[in-house]
């Protein structure tokens, strides 16, 4: 029979997301109503890793005090990090060269030694690759999923989304008074790394003129004539949404910078398309980045309850000994799918869903 459950640690990984610590406190109160202890690691799991430079060894027991009125903050706080993935951790050689190194053993062994029976990992697809690994070694864990980009599979949403998208959608509310006020072009740079949903639900809701994503390489020139089509009819501005992964058919993402241990950092693809269409339109264009904006604030009264069901959830998945599995949201239930699923694709915007459609009935052009 394996080892009853006592004590637990939780970890948040990645990017942050508003509902982080709405997850943390029901993790925390749900475990202490089971009579159990609860840890947390500090910065993704580097708590562990590099416990020394933390004054209280990268490790918070947590209480019901260390988790009181934290459901309406944004950020962690337990801290994360989206650097340095335990998997492929980057690690100066004797040679001066950097390498990656996995050290998903060495976890395996501290949380051995914490006394951890169990973890749950809160976190996007890196964080879960991480977590469904240190199952393989024998971990008994439980992810969760968050994101805003809400690209992560087998959950019909990822918390975060639904804050980062009412924000982003009110951005565009108020750009279209002062792109009609001065006749421009405004161009507004998301979020979504891989999949347009921030995109497409902010430029719907928002009413954008075009809306470009990753999944659909697009033809400025087709966005150029729409501006063009409306300028026809006498509607002199437009509001053109992109998301940070979107390009044009042929041409790559546009990276800013990539380090060692680091995903890609993508930019910049605003302002190219501003550029772009001021010159094949001669309208005056400006960009605006919402860019980590959309990570910030207060989440949403959505995004709260679906964090709490989430982190609730996770521990009761622990108490039914269900181990290596994702908590998801299956309308009307959360229900537990395995880890290895979720991670084995990204849920990218399906080109056929009603929400496309909608927006092309509307009139909204993908530059397709
Ligand atoms: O994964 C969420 C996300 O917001 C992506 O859309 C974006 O590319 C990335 O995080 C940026 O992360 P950071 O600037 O923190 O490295």
């Amino acid at each position: 029979m394996s080892k009853l459950i006592r004590r637990i640690a939780i970890n948040t990984g990645g990017g942050d997301a508003p509902g982080l610590n709405a997850v943390v406190r029901a993790v925390v109160l749900s475990a202490l109503h089971r009579g159990w202890e609860c840890v947390g690691i500090r910065d993704g799991y580097n708590g562990l890793l590099v416990p020394d430079v933390y004054p209280d060894g990268g490790i918070m027991e947590l209480t019901r005090e260390s988790v009181r009125g934290i459901t309406h903050l944004g950020g962690t706080v337990l801290g994360t990090t989206n650097r340095g993935s335990p998997l492929a951790y980057p690690t100066l050689g004797a040679d001066g060269q950097w390498r990656e190194e996995d050290r998903s053993g060495e976890l395996v062994s501290k949380l051995k030694e914490l006394d951890v029976d169990a973890l749950i990992a809160i976190g996007g697809d890196g964080s879960l690759a991480i977590a469904n690994a240190l199952f393989q070694q024998g971990v008994r864990v439980v992810g969760v999923p968050k994101t805003i980009d809400n690209d992560l599979a087998e959950t019909v949403v990822t918390f975060g989304f639904d804050t980062a998208v009412s924000f982003a959608a009110e951005c565009v509310d108020r750009l279209h008074s002062t792109a009609e006020a001065h006749d421009r072009v405004m161009v507004v740079e998301v979020m979504g790394r891989y999949a347009g949903w921030i995109g497409l639900h902010a430029g719907v809701a928002g009413t954008a003129d075009a809306i470009l994503i990753p999944e659909i390489p697009y033809d400025i020139g087709k966005v150029a004539e729409k501006i063009r089509q409306r300028a026809a009819r006498g509607r002199d501005f437009a509001i053109v949404v992109v998301a940070e992964g979107a390009h044009s058919i042929g041409v790559q993402r546009s990276v800013v910078a990539k380090e060692v241990g680091q995903q890609e950092r993508l930019g910049g693809i605003g302002q190219r398309v501003a550029a772009e269409l001021a010159e094949l339109t001669g309208k005056e264009t400006r960009t605006v980045v919402l860019g980590h904006l959309l990570r910030g604030g207060s989440p949403t009264t959505r995004d709260r309850i679906l964090a709490l069901r989430f982190g609730s959830a996770a521990v009761r998945a622990l108490a039914d000994g269900c181990f290596g599995c994702m908590v998801a949201l299956d309308p009307p239930i959360v229900r537990y799918v395995p880890l290895s699923s979720a991670i084995k694709r990204m849920k990218t915007v399906p080109l056929d869903c009603d929400t496309m459609q909608t927006a092309r009935e509307l009139g909204i052009s993908f530059g397709d």
